[in-house]
């Protein structure tokens, strides 16, 4: 059995570099030794992603998207299509568990510098995928067309509207209609289902060749690739598998187990992960009391309703919320600390970096409330700061007083 298995791999080898890509990827691609709990956190985004698309699948088998059917569609797969409730909360639910992933991905990145030189481009594949993702959580958010999906859409494609000159026929575009309407549902359907799959899965890839090709960061910052044994090995590295790939397996069996425990128990969590206007079907001639985007936007929401109109136009805070994403673009060259790990970084940027996560969580729970002259105040108090942590970065970082880095990791 042993030697057909070698002959066809064999046979394989000689066709296709299977063993090759084996070695250079997993047994003989060399990792920090040193990871820690934030590194989990990637291999859970792929895993993530298989479950929304797996999961996708199914959900396409039964879901009808046209503006007559798609409600009852979805409803008849919570109640008559076998295991369709557990499918459907395992891609609504999954959704807001990719997203808690993806902000704790990119919060190792700011702790331990992964955006730094020569990581730029990983964290620029990472960025266009975290936009790609908010996009495809959007649009997906309209398929179920409940009040929420209706009604969000509209506030968000009307936003397209505010921007001078094009904005009016930039929305027409958009919407398909002079409203959100069937040919809304449709165009959302293809890019929900295809296009910006297509994207993600060509953006993934782009990121883990970008990362294989200089290696990965891990806590202390240093690059293992400076240290190398005489057969050329990096002495602080293992092998990716077996090492990572099995911690890695425990890490997805206790995300799992999370996972799970929300399913069964608060697969709306409340009304944070699906919005309770969303139980009742779009009703164009009925505006909900409180229109609110899912928790994974809320942030950006507030920054949006933080800043006040001109002449009546919300554009300012339009431009204000598409700064406050794409700012992140910025962060390997708003960095001028060649440290990288916060281990040994100077204390600015780590008070910095704490009042930056205190005032993201701030704006996102604003952002899941009704407006108040208080929380009015607060938002823009948090916009300020939050723009503040960009901003003053070449100033704080460069001059922080670093502690020295050792010359190998720290591995207990
Ligand atoms: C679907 C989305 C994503 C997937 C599947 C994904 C996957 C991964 C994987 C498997 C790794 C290696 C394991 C690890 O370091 O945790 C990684 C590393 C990395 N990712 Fe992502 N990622 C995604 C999105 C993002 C986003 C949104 C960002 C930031 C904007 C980002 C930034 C990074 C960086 C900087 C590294 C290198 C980290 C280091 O070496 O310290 N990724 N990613």
């Amino acid at each position: 059995m042993k030697e057909q298995l070698t002959q066809a791999l064999g046979w394989v080898d000689a066709r296709f570099p299977l063993s090759k890509m084996v070695k250079e990827h997993a047994t003989e691609y060399y990792a920090p030794k040193n990871f820690n709990f934030w590194y989990f956190f990637g291999g859970l985004a792929l895993l993530a992603l298989v479950i929304q698309i797996v999961t996708g699948i199914f959900l396409t088998m039964h879901y009808k998207p046209d503006a007559e059917l798609a409600f009852a569609s979805v409803e008849y797969i919570m109640r008559d299509v076998e295991w369709g409730w557990l499918v459907r909360y395992m891609h609504s639910t999954g959704a807001s568990a990719m997203f808690v992933v993806l902000y704790l991905h990119m919060f190792r990145a700011l702790l331990y510098g992964s955006y730094k030189k020569p990581r730029e481009l990983i964290w620029i594949f990472g960025m266009l995928l975290y936009l790609i993702m908010m996009g495809e959580a959007f649009f997906g958010y309209l398929l179920p067309w409940g009040q929420m999906s209706f009604w969000g859409a509209q506030v968000i494609i009307s936003l397209f509207g505010t921007i001078p000159f094009i904005g009016p026929d930039l929305a027409l575009f958009v919407r398909g209609d002079f409203v959100v309407a069937d040919a809304t549902l449709n165009r959302f359907f293809a890019f929900h289902v295809i296009a910006a799959p297509l994207a993600i899965l060509a953006l993934v890839g782009a990121h883990l060749i970008a990362l294989h090709e200089v290696g990965s960061n891990n806590p202390d910052g240093v690059e293992i690739k400076k240290n190398k044994d005489a057969n050329g090995k990096p002495v602080d590295g293992i092998p990716f598998h077996p090492y990572y790939t099995l911690k890695d397996a425990v890490g997805a069996v206790v995300f799992l187990m999370f996972l799970s425990a929300v399913l069964f128990f608060a697969p709306e969590m409340g009304g944070l992960f699906l919005e309770y206007p969303n139980f009742e079907p779009a009703n164009p001639l009925k505006t909900p009391e409180h229109i609110a985007p899912v928790w994974y936007f809320t942030p950006f929401y507030t920054v949006l309703r933080a800043i006040p109109s001109i002449g009546g136009s919300a554009f300012p805070g339009v431009v204000a919320m598409g700064a406050a994403t794409m700012i992140f673009f910025a962060l390997p060259w708003l960095d001028r600390n060649p440290v990288k790990s916060i281990r040994y970084r100077g204390i600015e940027f780590k008070i910095a970096l704490t009042i930056f996560v205190i005032v993201f969580i701030i704006l996102g729970y604003l952002g899941t409330q009704a407006v108040t002259p208080l929380y009015e105040i607060i938002g823009r108090v948090c916009t300020v700061l939050y723009f503040a942590f960009f901003l003053l970065m070449p100033w704080y970082t460069s001059r922080e007083k670093n502690k020295p880095v050792p010359e190998r990791v720290t591995f207990k």
